[in-house]
């Protein structure tokens, strides 16, 4: 499968494109992991984390780049994180053809509770949510031992910010879909396996 996952900041692309590879087999490609593990690259714009961390899109250039490495060394994937404006949907349309592409529905306020209760493992990148997901013991990661960190994009003004690039750039994106007739909506709310079955019973009622 070729499935795309798209959706607002903390919609849950991450946690669900997790348990999608997990079910089918597929790799996960993540333009936000692949940018956080090179957060400080030297690029003729300067580096992937100066943009993160104000909440605002990394240069076309920068993104595209690392997209086309992750998806030549992938075969089946979900792919999260991109595209995020229409330039990059062109340039996906030229890399390659989906199969499925998934809006995950969900309430801005929701979306701004799960941003800011987040907290991922420093050692192995685990996503957990002080109230929705807590660990066993506070601060520290189940899987792991790691110490738990909060993302620095996900304090409460940045958040904001990037809801508001969300608007303007991807919801374009979304509509875009939207009109080739190939966007299938997701409700998002609601517990994790709730909305992981309603994407498994999207791709198996079309398999
Ligand atoms: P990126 O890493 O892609 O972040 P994002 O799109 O803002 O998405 P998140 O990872 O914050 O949320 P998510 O939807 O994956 O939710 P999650 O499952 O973690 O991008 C970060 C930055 O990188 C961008 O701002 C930009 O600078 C740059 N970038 C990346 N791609 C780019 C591109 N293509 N072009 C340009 N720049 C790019 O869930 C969130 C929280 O909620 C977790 O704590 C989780 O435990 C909890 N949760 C999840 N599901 C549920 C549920 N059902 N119920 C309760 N809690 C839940
Ligand atoms: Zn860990």
């Amino acid at each position: 499968h070729h499935i795309l996952l798209l959706g607002p900041p903390g919609a849950g692309k991450g946690t669900q494109a997790t348990k999608l590879c997990e079910t089918y087999d597929l790799d996960h490609v993540s333009t936000g992991d692949a940018l956080r593990a090179n957060k400080d690259m030297e690029t003729e714009y300067g580096t992937p984390r100066s943009f993160m961390e104000a909440g605002e899109l990394v240069p076309d250039e920068v993104v595209n780049e690392v997209l086309e490495a992750a998806l030549t060394e992938a075969d089946g994937y979900v792919l999260d994180g991109y595209p995020r404006n229409l330039e990059q949907v062109e340039f996906l349309d030229d890399a390659t053809d989906l199969d499925y592409v998934f809006f995950l529905d969900v309430d801005r306020e929701t979306l701004v509770e799960r941003l800011t209760g987040r907290r991922v493992c420093t050692e192995c990148g685990e996503n957990y949510h002080v109230e929705f997901a807590p660990p066993e013991e506070a601060g520290v990661c189940d899987a792991c031992g790691g110490d738990l960190h909060q993302r620095d994009d996900d304090e409460e003004d940045v958040v904001r910010e990037r809801l508001e690039v969300y608007e303007e750039n991807t919801e374009p994106v979304i509509e875009h879909y939207r009109e080739t007739g190939d966007l299938v909506d997701i409700d998002g709310e609601g517990a994790p396996e709730d909305v992981f079955e309603r994407l498994s019973d999207a791709i198996e009622s079309d398999d």
